[in-house]
């Protein structure tokens, strides 16, 4: 009876804490401007948005109209009106995905990129888990949040470095996108301007490693590099690994043994108010945003997807995850996910740096 009462209690917990955090409306308040000027102040207040003009009212009230009727009809996923609701499309890509991005696109392509090796290629793909989560192997740090800044490729990558020196010693431990972002003057990333996933991982083996957030912390905008962050601990790397572009096995085979860092098109209608299920788009080809692979499961009506880690917060999508479908016949993959991807590698014999 004790351990009854104690777990409706927790539950009703669990449930007001759920609520507290998303923000929900009534049908009603869409059928009048009274109504949606009212939702809009609620859903100023829940958010402490500050900003307020009938232009924002305009925005907000589109976007709600968007997710009500996407939310009736019988998709796989589903949307919320989040933080984002008084944003337009393009501004939001602007500010929390890169749509400078197209610059490093072309650098990517324009790379000296020998592939030599590659290090799961051999792998029979019968030999794989039917299913992988790096998050219950302790390889996955919280999701984070980049903020008004296009610095997605450096959290997919720090992200793909926690994940792989997690792999192999053991601890898992946060590390600093900041350090990247001040630090890496190779011109492969820039700051709040966008920047290649595989320059994390080239930059980190040709200079210090990476250091701890608790040591080089994020403020979300470029400032100087000061090696007194670098702390007493680095994450030491051996560079990076393109994956085989357009090649689906290539991704399940690598994400098998690791985090993969993906980039791809965040511009599909909704993408910014996901909030739960399997996202089938539609979406485009134009590669300006970047996040990452933690691992990939099936549906029990068995459809398959990836489980993608993003860096717009734990209030976006599944506690800041999106499921993403795979299986498709589309050789690019969902939103473009198979065309810029890389892993970071780390041999077992790669020591981190630790200051005496
Ligand atoms: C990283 O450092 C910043 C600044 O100290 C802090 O606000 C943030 O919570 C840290 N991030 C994580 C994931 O620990």
């Amino acid at each position: 009876m004790k351990i009854n009462n104690f777990l409706v209690f927790s539950l009703s917990l669990v449930l007001i804490l759920g609520v507290a955090r998303s923000f929900d409306y009534h049908e009603k308040e869409l059928e009048s401007e009274e109504g949606l000027q009212g939702m809009y102040e609620r859903w100023r207040n829940h958010h402490q948005v500050t900003e307020k003009s009938p232009e924002r009212f305009n925005v907000f009230k589109g976007n709600v109209q968007m997710i009500h009727n996407h939310n009736k009809q019988n998709k796989p996923y589903k949307l919320k009106v989040n933080q984002f609701a008084s944003m337009t499309k393009r501004e939001f890509i602007d500010t929390y995905a890169d749509s400078k991005l197209s610059h490093y696109n072309q650098l990517y392509k324009s790379r000296d990129n020998k592939m030599l090796k590659s290090s799961y290629g051999d792998i029979d793909i019968n030999t794989l888990p039917k299913r992988m989560d790096w998050r219950e192997h302790n390889a996955v740090t919280p999701p984070k949040s980049q903020g008004q800044c296009g610095s997605c490729y450096a959290f997919a990558a720090i992200g793909a470095v926690e994940g792989i020196n997690a792999i192999r010693t053991g601890e898992l431990v946060t590390l600093s996108e900041q350090m990247i972002m001040d630090c890496d003057t190779t011109g492969k990333t820039n700051g709040c301007g966008g920047g290649l996933v595989c320059g994390v991982y080239d930059w980190a083996r040709d200079h210090w490693g990476i250091a701890t957030n608790a040591s080089y912390p994020y403020v979300g905008i470029k400032e100087t590099c000061l090696g007194c962050k670098f702390g007493k601990f680095l994450v030491i790397v051996d560079g990076n690994e393109d994956l085989t572009r357009h090649d689906e096995e290539a991704h399940l085979k690598a994400a098998a043994h690791q985090p993969v860092g993906i980039s791809m098109d965040p511009g599909g209608d909704g993408f910014m108010f996901y909030s739960e299920g399997i996202y089938t788009g539609p979406c485009g080809l134009e590669i300006q945003h970047a996040m990452l692979i933690v691992g990939y499961d099936e549906d029990p009506d068995g459809t398959k997807y990836w489980i993608v880690k993003n860096s717009w917060g734990e209030g976006w999508g599944e506690g800041g995850y999106i499921r993403m479908v795979r299986g498709l016949p589309m050789e690019e993959g969902i939103c473009a996910m198979y065309s810029q991807s890389n892993i970071c590698l780390k041999s077992p014999e790669t020591k981190n740096f630790y200051a005496p």
